[in-house]
């Protein structure tokens, strides 16, 4: 076990992080468990303490345009526009790695992943700390993402050295992955910033073709297993009119936009995420109404899905990969 410290404030965190120490941070998407991406050590860490596979490669985070561009071999001109619309913001680049970051923080993939995040914490302890920063989500693997300090201390407290509270993530689901290795752009993972306003910059993305779950090393890991996911089985429907009836069953309902209380009047935790359906609303909210569905242990949770579009795209795959046996 380890101690777990409340780091009073960023520069505490960077020196931390400095030292070799693993110490969780708020980012606009959801909270991070950091560690310098240069110490193979610290970046073991992260894999020991989340219990994460190491085929699962972890993004880098840096504060500047300057210093991804020297993580990096190459820096191609959709790397730079993407970079100068949207950073900070929550977008992943993936580009070809320079020596100097290890092996094991991209899984031994050729490329790392890389982002600036737009939290004003975050950007402070990147500044301070000077190193680039490897994190993912600060949960233990495949379960719910945190959106507060307390969802992160509820899966890792006494296993990672430090915390910085930063309040609630703003927007609430990961950053969109888009690999940059060749000519063709390449959606691997849908997130907090919309398919459609990256296409208006550098145009159509490809979709990777499907990989069973267990064929590993997958192009974009994490993509098709069960991931981000509650411990009460979640069952997806299209509308709050197809609701299944399961008399003997406790069951929660996770959904958006208008309901009809008839129809929910039967379930017995309800949690709704934005009665007018709007999708940032419901991207702020997604991983906390998940997790205190979760937490009232229901029989089974039936999610409303989202609108194929914009924010609805990255909450769909999260519901589809929460729904994965
Ligand atoms: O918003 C976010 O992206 C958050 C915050 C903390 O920045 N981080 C995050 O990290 O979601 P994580 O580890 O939970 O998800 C990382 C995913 C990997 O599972 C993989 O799909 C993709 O990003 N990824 C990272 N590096 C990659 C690489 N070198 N090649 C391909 N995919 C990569
Ligand atoms: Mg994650």
């Amino acid at each position: 076990m380890r101690h777990t410290v409340q780091c009073r404030n960023a520069s505490e965190a960077a020196q931390m992080l400095r030292a070799g120490q693993l110490v969780a941070f708020p980012t606009e998407t959801v909270y991070g468990l950091g560690a310098d991406a240069k110490n193979c050590h610290a970046v073991a860490g992260i894999f020991e303490s989340k219990q994460r596979p190491s085929f699962d490669p972890l993004i880098v985070h840096v504060a500047s345009v300057a210093h991804a561009a020297s993580l990096v071999t190459q820096f191609p001109e959709a790397a730079q526009l993407l970079a100068e619309r949207f950073w900070p913001g929550p977008l992943t680049l993936v580009l070809p790695k320079t020596n100097d970051i290890p092996d094991l923080v991209t899984s031994g993939l050729p490329g790392v992943g890389i982002r600036i995040p737009a939290h004003p914490l975050a950007l402070e302890i990147l500044t301070a700390a000077g190193c680039p920063v490897a994190a993912p989500s600060a949960n233990p693997f495949s379960g719910i993402s945190p959106t507060t300090a307390q969802h992160v201390l509820d899966g890792l407290d006494g296993r990672i050295d430090g915390i910085l509270d930063g309040g609630p993530c703003g927007v609430g689901v990961e950053s969109t992955v888009v690999s940059l290795m060749d000519a063709h752009p390449t959606l691997l993972r849908p997130g907090g910033l919309p398919v459609e306003d990256i296409e208006s910059v550098i145009g159509p993305l490809q979709r990777p073709a499907p990989v069973s779950a267990d064929e590993q090393p997958q192009p974009a890991p994490g993509m098709l297993t069960r991931h981000y996911a509650p411990k009460t089985p979640l069952v997806l429907v299209a509308a709050t009119a197809e609701l299944p009836d399961f008399p003997e069953k406790r069951c929660g309902l996770l959904t958006w936009g208008s309901m009809d209380l008839a129809d929910t009047g039967r379930f017995d935790y309800v949690e709704q995420l934005s009665s007018s359906g709007d999708l940032r609303t419901c991207a702020a909210g997604f991983f906390g109404a998940l997790r205190r569905l979760d937490s009232t242990a229901p029989d089974m949770i039936i999610a409303r899905r989202f609108p194929e579009t914009g924010l609805g795209v990255a909450l769909n795959d999260r519901l589809l990969r929460a729904s994965a046996k």
